[in-house]
C-alpha cells in the first residue's frame, strides 16, 4: 500500500535501513507553495520513478501514489553545497564524515546534493579520483567532484583534459595556502588557469597568501601563543585580501572566470565586487560559519571548545560575517557553501600544544539550510525567491547541470524539500547526524524546518526520520562551458585588439632624438 507509515518499516534502530522496495516511486506533493529560484506558486508535484512529472495546480494522478501534503509549507529545490570534504585525509587525520554518514546529515537538513574536492594522491589525478570514487560508493545521495591541483608536470596537464572530457569533472581548485602540503606558487597558478580556460572547467582559489601565513605562524609561536586564538592570529584578513586580488588580477590576464571559495573577510569580498565592477567574471562563495560565526570562540579557555572553530581561512571578528551577508543579500557573493570538513576532538587534539597541527575544519552539511534561512530570510536580506538561488539553482547553473538540479519543474530530478516556516530547528551533537562529537552551532535554535527530504525521488527525511541507503546515490557529470563562458572568446578578441590596436596600421620606424 501507498499509505503505508514509513515510521514502521525502518526498525534497524540505527535511522538507517534498506526500505527501497517499500517506498513509493510515486509522489504527490500536494498544496504547497513550490519556490524557484525565479517564481513561486502555490502547486502540487508529481514525481514519478525519480523525476518530477508535472507541476501545476489540481493534479489528480488515478494511479496508486503517495500523497504528501504540503499545505502552508514551501516546495523547494533540495540543496546543493558546492563545497564539502567527505573522507578527506587531511593535517594527519582523516574526516570523520564518510560519504554515508556526511550525506546522511546533509540530507536529514534538506541538502540532496554536494560537489567534494578530490584530492590527487602525490599529485596524480587519475589515482585520487580512484580513490574518491572507492570512497564514494557509500553514497546516499548524489554528488559530483571538484578536483584540487597540487603541482604542475605535463601528466597533470594532460590528466585535466582527461577529468573534464571524460570523468565529468568541471573546476579545479588551486590551494594559495597550506605551505608546504596543498600550496602552489604563481606560476603554477598561471599555468592551471590557462589550462582551465582551454577545457572550459572552471578556476577556484583557496586564497589566503601561504608564505606569509607560514611567517605569522613563526611569529606567534616566538611569542609563546601555541593555542586555537594563534590560528587565527597567524592568518588575517590582510593575506585572504592579498591572495584573493592576486587570483582575481592573474585570471583577469589570462582573461578566465574565476570561483573564490570560502570567503571569509571583508578584505576578500571587497576584492571580489571591485573585480565585478569592472566587468570580470569573479563568483564568490561564503561558507555557513563565516556567515553566522564569530572569532570569539577561538579564545575559549578550553581547548576543545575552541579547537572546533579553527578552519582556513580563520572565522573573523564579528563585522565580517554581518558584511558577508550584506554581499550576499546584494548579489557579489553568489551562493553559500559549507567547507563541511570535519574533525571530532580526538583528532583536533592532535593540535593541543600546537595550533598549527590543529586539523583544520568545520561541520555546515546539515546546518546550511537551516541557518541561511534563519540568517537571511528571518532577517529580511533575502527572499524566498533567493533563498533557493543561494543554496541550491545557482550552483547548479554554476556547475553547469541546471535544470536537472536546481529547480522544481517537469523533467528535472526530484530533490526535493518541504520546509514548514513557521516550525522551529534545534542544532546540537546529541541529535545531528554527523558523526563527529561537537557541532560548532551547538545550541542554536531558529524559524523554519525541514520536514521532508525526497532525494532522487524517494522520501528519505520525514518525521525526524533517515531512511537512507548506502550505494544509492548517483555521481552527477558536469559538462565544462557554464554561463560565465559564454562571450569569453569574443572578449578575448577585444582584450588582444586592445594592443594590437597601437600597431595597425604599422608604425614607422623613426628616430624620436631627430624629431
Ligand atoms: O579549514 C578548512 N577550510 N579545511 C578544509 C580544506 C580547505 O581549505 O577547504
Ligand atoms: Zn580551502
Ligand atoms: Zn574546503
Ligand atoms: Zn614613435
Amino acid at each position: 500500500s501507498p499509505l503505508i507509515g514509513l515510521s514502521q518499516i525502518c526498525e534497524s534502530g540505527l535511522g538507517y535501513c534498506d526500505s527501497e522496495s517499500v517506498l513509493s516511486s510515486k509522489i504527490l506533493i500536494k498544496g504547497g507553495t513550490v519556490v524557484n529560484a525565479d517564481h513561486l506558486e502555490v502547486a502540487d508535484v508529481y514525481v514519478e520513478d525519480g523525476v518530477i512529472v508535472d507541476v501545476r495546480p489540481n493534479i489528480k494522478v488515478s494511479d496508486e501514489f503517495r500523497v504528501v501534503d504540503a499545505t502552508g509549507k514551501f516546495v523547494m529545490p533540495g540543496g546543493i553545497d558546492p563545497h564539502t570534504h567527505l573522507a578527506m585525509e587531511f593535517m594527519g587525520a582523516e574526516t570523520i564524515d564518510s560519504f554515508f554518514s556526511g550525506q546522511a546529515a546533509a540530507l536529514a537538513g534538506g541538502t540532496t546534493m554536494h560537489i567534494d574536492f578530490v584530492i590527487p594522491v602525490r599529485g596524480s589525478l587519475s589515482k585520487g579520483y580512484e580513490a574518491y570514487v572507492e570512497k564514494a560508493k557509500l553514497s546516499c545521495m548524489d554528488y559530483g567532484f571538484h578536483m584540487a591541483i597540487t603541482k604542475w608536470d605535463d601528466t597533470v596537464s594532460k590528466e585535466m583534459e582527461i577529468m573534464v572530457k571524460e570523468k565529468g569533472i568541471n573546476s579545479f581548485k588551486f590551494f594559495m595556502a597550506y605551505k608546504g602540503a596543498l600550496m602552489i606558487n604563481d606560476e603554477l597558478l598561471l599555468e592551471g588557469l590557462k589550462k582551465c580556460k582551454s577545457l572550459g572547467a572552471l578556476a577556484m582559489v583557496h586564497a589566503e597568501n601561504g608564505d606569509a601565513v607560514f611567517e605569522g605562524q613563526k611569529r606567534m609561536i616566538e611569542l609563546g601563543i601555541t593555542g586555537p586564538e594563534g590560528h587565527a592570529l597567524s592568518r588575517p584578513p590582510v593575506l585572504e585580501g592579498e591572495a584573493t586580488a592576486r587570483a582575481i588580477r592573474l585570471a583577469a590576464f589570462v582573461n578566465t572566470p574565476l570561483y573564490v571559495v570560502h570567503v571569509m573577510s571583508i578584505d576578500a569580498m571587497e576584492e571580489i565586487a571591485r573585480a565585478q565592477k569592472s566587468g570580470q567574471k569573479v563568483i564568490g562563495e561564503p561558507v555557513v560559519s563565516g556567515l553566522v560565526l564569530d572569532d570569539s570562540t577561538l579564545w575559549d579557555p578550553d581547548f576543545i571548545t575552541a579547537a572546533k572553530f579553527v578552519m582556513s581561512p580563520p572565522i573573523r571578528a564579528s563585522g565580517h560575517g554581518k558584511a558577508l551577508q550584506a554581499a550576499l543579500s546584494t548579489g557579489i557573493l553568489k551562493l553559500v557553501g559549507t567547507d563541511h570538513c570535519t574533525f571530532n576532538s580526538t583528532q583536533k587534539s592532535i593540535g593541543i600544544d600546537d595550533f598549527r597541527k590543529i586539523p583544520n575544519g568545520v561541520n555546515g552539511l546539515e546546518e546550511r539550510m537551516h541557518l541561511v534561512w534563519d540568517t537571511m530570510v528571518e532577517s529580511g536580506q533575502l527572499s524566498v525567491t533567493d533563498f533557493v538561488r543561494v543554496t541550491s539553482t545557482e550552483c547548479a547553473k554554476l556547475f553547469n547541470i541546471y535544470p536537472r538540479k536546481g529547480a522544481i519543474r517537469a523533467g528535472s530530478d526530484a530533490d526535493i524539500i518541504i520546509f514548514n516556516p513557521n516550525s522551529t530547528f534545534h542544532i546540537s551533537a546529541k541529535s545531528h547526524h554527523s558523526k563527529s562529537d561537537t557541532n560548532v552551532y551547538e545550541g542554536r535554535s531558529g524559524k523554519g524546518k525541514v520536514e521532508v527530504t525526497i532525494a532522487g525521488g524517494k522520501i528519505v527525511w520525514e518525521n525526524e526520520e533517515l531512511k537512507v541507503v548506502p550505494g544509492s546515490g548517483k555521481y552527477i557529470s558536469m559538462p565544462p562551458f557554464n554561463y560565465l563562458y559564454h562571450g569569453i572568446d569574443k572578449a578575448d578578441e577585444n582584450y588582444f585588439a586592445s594592443f594590437k590596436a597601437p600597431l595597425s596600421p604599422p608604425h614607422p620606424h623613426h628616430n624620436h632624438d631627430s624629431v
